[in-house]
């Protein structure tokens, strides 16, 4: 799938399971593997991140299985370093996989070559490498200096005394080198050079540590001591939190859309940094609540997020779902000392200005810093996502502002959430749109003005687009078969609508596009698939709060196949071309009962036989067959069936 389209939304409420967390997920699975016995891990995190930390260790001689098909996993660990001493391990994207696992194969003594993506081979771990030479081992480089692609040597490991290591670039070089030094046996501190950054997943790391038997004394976060003399030993079983980062979206959908939203597998208890983000929530005046495996959000009581200047250094992965939620803000909002996004799966400080932008942000980008000005309205646009999972994520939120919105490459949330979309759908409340889909002179036009007008929603005369592009073409001498020429013209269609009125480039042409010459242009021009095309973003803005009857030929089909409400509205042959007589007849034109009748049938014919978008009764639609009912009874009828789904839901 190359992109996603989400439809507006009017709001997001219900309750979530979230998956497991990608942090912990892989923490625990290396820290099976290392130790000894067997441990047992419940609600593991399936993903690309955890597959490849799986396919390591399997390639490094850990025997794990997975029960069934299911999130629970039994790791036999190996009780120390691994057995495997020679083997070639491509990580993917994976950073949890490959800093760890580097720290940990250095002291493995073994040879060993390490290599991800292109975009891993950007990602620095030169602060690692340097510490892990610090003790002794030998890690070299075999593409840029500083980078992955790594060669990991056989070296006595010289472990004890104090190491060094930078902090200020990731966390995950302090994590993969506490992990690692339990395995040389020495007493040795870890000291931190610089600020350390995303201090909460430290605070990961130790906790995990010390459930598998290795408790580190630390001084503030600028000393850790691992003892001499410890080993992992496995806690038997393993529960994995869901993932707070994750549960960031569907809290924000919450503080957005109203709510409220619920999220399962994090609260109050959760050893994970990210849940910190709901405080931030607060902050921006969204309403929280707390129980020991959930969090709850919802809008605040004014409706309205408040502007934010906040240092969200403490939660750099959660942070980005601020700055979409900055879109929805009362005025600009500031995140500030977030350098390290530009560090992680793709520059995200570059990344998210860019996207914000194309939704009609403001947005100054800072060396570590964002400032996003919301705009008064946003723009529909095509979210490039960078082959990262949490672009596509953080902008799903954008269709919570009643504007459609697409994402690009939407698989890319397979790294630590393939559900996402399901599950973002399931709380999300679209625009409703009432389908009304049928052949010429079924009534469904007045029918569905009606509705609409009953119910407050817009409406979508859908075939007025075809007459319009056939009506500008003709008038520019352009032939009814160019299909490019007429892509063209349906692309940059100067159309307005004003009430009942309807004008092409200022000229008032309601009446000609009801002309029999139109109608047959018409629907020639809608056989082709570049004009169908053309027209179809104009017709998703007519998608608005609180709903939309859109009536045609494939509204139900093409245009909005997740229509809430979807009918086929028709009539025999016969009493369709009696209808248009007499519409005829009353605007005192000429029309002749006979020829309405072919021409009728021949519309019919060439509406259902084209290849693109033919017109028919869809398996989900309702079947209104009004040859025998005024327009007033087919209006019921169509109002009573939406109440009684609605009830029914
Ligand atoms: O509904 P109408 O008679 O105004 O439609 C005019 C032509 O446009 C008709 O021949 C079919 C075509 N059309 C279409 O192909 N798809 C739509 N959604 C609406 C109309």
């Amino acid at each position: 799938m190359d992109h996603l389209d989400l439809p507006p939304l009017l709001g997001a409420c219900g309750s979530v399971r979230l998956p497991g967390s990608k942090s912990i997920s892989n923490r625990t699975l290396l820290l099976a593997a290392l130790a000894s016995g067997t441990t047992e891990i419940r609600d593991l995190l399936a993903s690309d991140d955890t597959a490849r930390m799986l396919a390591a260790l399997s390639a490094l001689g850990v025997t794990w299985t997975r029960h069934g098909d299911s999130d629970d996993y039994r790791v036999e660990g190996a009780g120390g370093p691994f057995r495997v001493k020679a083997a070639e391990l491509f990580l993917g994207n994976a950073g949890t996989a490959v800093r760890p696992l580097t720290a940990a194969l250095a002291v493995s003594g073994g040879e060993y070559r390490i290599a991800g993506v292109a975009r891993m081979h950007e990602r620095p771990i030169g602060d690692l490498v340097d510490g892990l030479r610090q003790i002794g081992a030998d890690v070299r480089y075999l593409g840029n200096e500083g980078f992955p692609p790594l060669h990991i040597l056989p070296a006595p490991i010289r472990a004890g005394g104090v190491v060094r290591v930078r902090g200020d670039v990731s966390s995950q070089f302090l994590t993969a080198l506490l992990m690692a030094l339990p395995l040389a046996g020495v007493e040795t501190t870890v000291e931190v050079v610089g600020e350390l950054i995303s201090k909460p997943y430290i605070a990961i790391t130790l906790d995990l540590m010390a459930r598998f038997g290795v408790e580190i004394q630390r001084e503030g976060w600028q000393r850790f001591t691992v003892p001499g003399g410890c080993r992992y030993r496995s806690p038997g079983t393993v529960f994995v939190e869901g993932d707070a980062s994750s549960a960031s979206y569907f809290l924000a959908a919450g503080a957005i859309g109203g709510g409220p939203v619920r999220v399962e597998g994090v609260g109050r208890t959760s050893i994970q940094g990210d849940v910190r983000f709901a405080e931030a929530l607060e902050r921006l005046g969204a309403r929280i609540e707390f129980g020991d495996n959930w969090i709850e959000a919802r809008a605040p009581a004014d409706g309205r997020l408040r502007a934010f200047d906040l240092d969200l250094n403490h939660i750099p992965d959660a942070a980005m779902t601020l700055a979409v939620a900055a879109l929805f803000a009362d005025g600009p909002c500031a995140l500030r000392n977030i350098a390290s996004w530009r560090v992680k799966e793709t520059d995200r400080l570059a990344a998210m200005a860019t996207e914000l932008r194309k939704v009609g942000a403001q947005v100054e980008e800072g060396a570590d810093h964002l400032v996003v000005v919301p705009p008064d309205r946003l723009v529909p646009a095509a979210i490039d996502t960078y082959d990262d999972h949490r672009m596509a994520m953080c902008f799903s939120l954008v269709s919570l502002g009643g504007c459609r919105v697409r994402i690009n490459d939407p698989n890319c949330v397979n790294k630590t959430f393939p559900g996402y979309f399901d599950a973002f759908a399931r709380v999300a409340q679209a625009v409703p749109v009432i389908a009304i889909d049928g052949p010429s002179a079924s009534g469904k036009g007045t029918v569905a003005a009606r509705v609409a007008e009953a119910l407050g929603f817009a409406y979508l005369d859908s075939g007025s687009l075809y007459r319009l592009v056939a009506l500008a073409a003709m008038r520019a001498g352009i032939a009814l078969d160019d299909e490019p020429a007429l892509a063209r013209v349906a692309a940059t269609l100067p159309a307005e609508f004003a009430g009942e009125r309807v004008r092409l480039a200022g000229d008032d042409v309601t009446d000609a596009i009801r002309e029999e010459a139109c109608s047959v242009g018409a629907s020639k021009v809608a056989v082709l698939p570049a004009v169908r095309a053309a027209l179809l973003d104009r017709q998703h803005d007519y998608r608005r709060a609180p709903g939309l009857v859109a009536e045609g030929r494939d509204m139900g089909s093409v245009v909005f196949p997740d229509a809430e409400h979807k009918f086929f509205l028709t009539a025999s042959a016969e009493a369709r071309a009696d209808r248009r007589y007499k519409q005829l007849k009353e605007k005192g034109l000429a029309a002749n009962m006979e020829s309405l009748l072919e021409d009728l049938r021949d519309r019919d014919a060439r509406d259902a036989a084209r290849p693109v978008a033919p017109l028919k009764q869809l398996p989900d639609a309702t079947l209104l067959d009004t040859t025998e009912m005024g327009v007033g009874e087919a209006v019921s009828f169509v109002l009573e069936h939406v109440r009684r789904t609605r009830d029914d839901a």
